[in-house]
């Protein structure tokens, strides 16, 4: 096992009726900021129940609001609530909503005492370790996909230049998350599907490597696999059923809060691929990962295949003795699943006018120096056009 240190100061506050919680949880005598997305919290009763709560403890006038953050957050929009936080003088900001709203967040809670251009936040990959650098922020979740609720990543579009980048660091954990799994009732299929799928897909880029001896990691993200398996097609269709409502949520959050990641290698290229499709075509998240995913463990075979191997006899209970066999019916189990969960698997099904993807990809990846991705350093510029080509 590879040395690791697990630092993660999030407090996870799960279950029916949390939400009601804040007013001990937001900080008193603070001013905060309530930032949301499209309006899915008026909709649901979420904004009422943290209006509840927060008007226990707090002054109307010490609340400000800010929505409109979009699903894939635009820095543009990010930089108004910056503004606002200036403006204002905001000491704590509370993110009301989906991976894109709690990702919205933390590039504000980074951006507002950063001096020179924000954009470099994301263009030169600045990592925030030092909490006196940001604003403190806390989450009540509304969608369980990307697991940002628990983690100090974030992803941000560009709108000008279509850049999907990520920023982090560890001063960038929520103070807290509220993760009440009932929220998730209101959310249309596709987001269900989708949710599903990212966080399955997580658990793949840190599973799906090369065999090593961290056996806890691998039975951890084994058990995370077969539980989105198996509840993943009944949860789509039943989200009001809270036993599948609940394993489905701390699924999610266990797929990317950093605990299966410790002592193990991982590859990340499925999500650096996909995040190029959704800058240029706005196809969602997940399914970009449900495109790429498969074609990489294809393309990727001789350095995936024995973990391939694993995951097929483990998660899918497949038998034989020719490990390729097996490995080649693990990845069609894989496409399979992903059907089921409504996934199209294709660019063409998702897009048109895609031709030149595979060029604009490889271009930008080199542009970026990105010649050498995942657990082994040999995803090379070849190998990303293969991969990409393949999914046309
Ligand atoms: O904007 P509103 O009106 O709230 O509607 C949202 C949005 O349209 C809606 N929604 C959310 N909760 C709802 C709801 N509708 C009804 N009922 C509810 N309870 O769902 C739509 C999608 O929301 P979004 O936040 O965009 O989805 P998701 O949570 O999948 O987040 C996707 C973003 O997270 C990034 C992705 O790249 C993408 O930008 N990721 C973040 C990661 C991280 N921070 O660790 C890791 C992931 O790999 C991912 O890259
Ligand atoms: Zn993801």
């Amino acid at each position: 096992m590879q040395n690791f240190e697990l630092y993660n100061p999030v407090n996870y506050v799960f279950g029916k009726g949390q939400i009601e919680k804040l007013k001990n949880l937001v900080p008193e005598n603070t001013k905060i900021l309530i930032a949301y997305g499209g309006g899915s919290i008026f909709k649901n009763g979420v904004y009422d129940q943290v209006k509840a709560a927060l008007s226990k403890s707090f002054k109307a006038n010490h609340i400000v609001e800010f929505g409109g953050i979009e699903p894939n957050p635009r820095y543009e929009t990010l930089m108004k609530a910056v503004a606002v936080i200036r403006e204002e003088k905001i000491g704590f900001i509370l993110a009301v909503g989906g991976g894109s709203v709690i990702d919205g967040v933390k590039f504000i809670s980074a951006a507002v005492h950063y001096e020179g251009d924000a954009a470099d936040i994301l263009r030169k990959r600045i990592l925030f370790k030092d909490v006196s650098q940001v604003i403190p922020f806390g989450t009540v979740l509304t969608l369980p996909a990307t697991g940002s609720e628990m983690n100090s990543g974030a992803v941000v579009t560009i709108e000008a230049t279509q850049e999907k980048l990520t920023l982090g660091g560890s001063a960038l954990f929520p103070v807290f998350s509220i993760v009440d799994p009932t929220v998730i009732t209101s959310l249309p299929k596709r987001q269900l599907q989708n949710g599903v799928i990212d966080a399955f897909t997580h658990v793949m880029e840190q599973y799906l490597t090369y065999p090593h001896d961290a056996m806890l990691q691998d039975r951890i993200a084994e058990g995370i696999l077969q539980t989105l398996i198996e509840i993943g097609p009944d949860v789509v269709e039943n989200p009001s059923d809270y036993k599948l409502a609940s394993n489905f949520v701390w699924s999610a959050t266990m797929a990317l809060n950093g605990l299966i990641q410790k002592g193990v290698p991982s590859d990340w290229a499925t999500h650096m691929i996909g995040h190029e499709l959704t800058a240029l075509y706005e196809i969602d998240h997940a399914r970009t990962l449900a495109i790429i995913g498969p074609n990489l463990y294809r393309v990727m075979f001789d350095t995936k295949k024995e973990k391939l191997a694993q995951y097929g006899k483990r998660v899918w209970n497949l038998t034989g003795d020719s490990t390729e066999a097996i490995a080649e019916e693990a990845i069609e189990k894989t496409v399979a699943f992903f059907h089921t969960m409504g996934m199209k698997t294709k660019i063409s099904e998702n897009t048109d006018n895609y031709e030149n993807t595979a060029d604009f990809i490889v271009n930008r990846f080199e542009e970026r120096g990105w010649k050498a991705m995942g657990e082994k350093q040999n995803i090379t510029p070849e190998k990303v056009r293969e991969i990409v080509e393949m999914s046309y």
